[in-house]
């Protein structure tokens, strides 16, 4: 047989059998010493600061991102972010596209039938945007009015308990910046959604002349990390590491980092 046949034919078969064989010719095949690092994909809507949001850069970042950064290094694994729509993010995770979500999620019996979560690592509360200047100044007082949210979020569910879900002055948008634009331009006339991602907005935001309303009816909610429903191993080991990041401060360490009331 010709050499460069040879040859051929000798890589072809490298190529057909590198999974099971090593060392075939001079591949490079993976070290034993070095097992290759578990990659974890973890899905996020990317438009949630400070929780989670792209950079000029187009990098996605924030308190969320580095916490599931800090959570990977503790249970040795690589962290790829997934940027996911907040509306398909449950399915995505059921669906088993990603292994966990960390989006700012409120940890709920509703979601709890589909997914699992880890303990909480955050407590906020619903928050009104309103115009600066609008006559609304309670939550009860947006029963009549045009009223936007994010769709599938907790900030959906209070309306829709408020307003009665059919209520056609309920607007859903993809995004909480979206739903808030939509009030700056005057499509609607308040946004219901969480008060640290309001307050990050309005900070950020000067010129839009937007206030924000606490309502003491709002009930606490608690972010969780959520993983495939019966993935207690991996549950379990994100709550070791979560409440190592309690015990050791991280978790303070990133929230001073991000939050905008400090
Ligand atoms: N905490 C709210 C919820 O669980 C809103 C979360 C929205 N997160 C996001 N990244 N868009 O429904």
């Amino acid at each position: 047989m010709k050499q460069w046949l040879k040859i051929g034919l000798a890589s072809l078969l490298c190529v057909g059998l590198l999974t099971t064989v090593a060392g075939c010719g001079s591949q490079p095949t993976q070290s034993a010493k070095e097992p290759s690092k578990n990659v974890l994909r973890v899905a996020s809507d990317a438009a949630y600061a400070p929780f989670e949001w792209k950079n000029d850069k187009g990098e996605i970042v924030g308190f969320d991102i580095d916490l599931i950064k800090e959570v990977g290094k503790e249970i040795n694994a690589d962290i790829e972010i997934v940027d996911t729509p907040f509306d398909g993010i449950i399915s995505s995770l059921a669906n088993k596209n990603v292994d966990m979500i960390i989006s700012a999620m409120t940890i709920n019996d509703k979601r709890k039938q589909t997914v699992d979560f880890s303990n909480p690592y955050f407590v906020a509360v619903q928050s009104i945007a309103v115009k600066e200047g609008s006559p609304i100044k309670t939550f009860a007082e947006l029963k009549d009015k045009k009223v936007g949210v994010q769709n599938a979020t907790t900030g959906q569910d209070v309306v829709e308990k408020l307003m009665g879900a059919k209520n056609p002055k309920i607007s859903r948008f993809d995004t909480t910046p979206t739903a808030l634009n939509m009030l700056i331009n005057g499509d609607v006339e308040a946004v219901v959604a969480d008060k640290p991602v309001v307050q990050y907005f309005l900070k950020n935001n000067p010129s839009a002349k937007l206030s924000l309303l606490d309502d003491t009816s709002f009930e606490t909610e608690e972010y969780g990390i959520a993983v495939q429903k019966g993935n207690t191993e991996l549950q379990k080991k994100v709550n070791d590491a979560l409440d190592k990041m309690k015990k050791n401060g991280k978790i303070k360490e990133i929230s001073d980092k991000y939050m905008a009331s400090k």
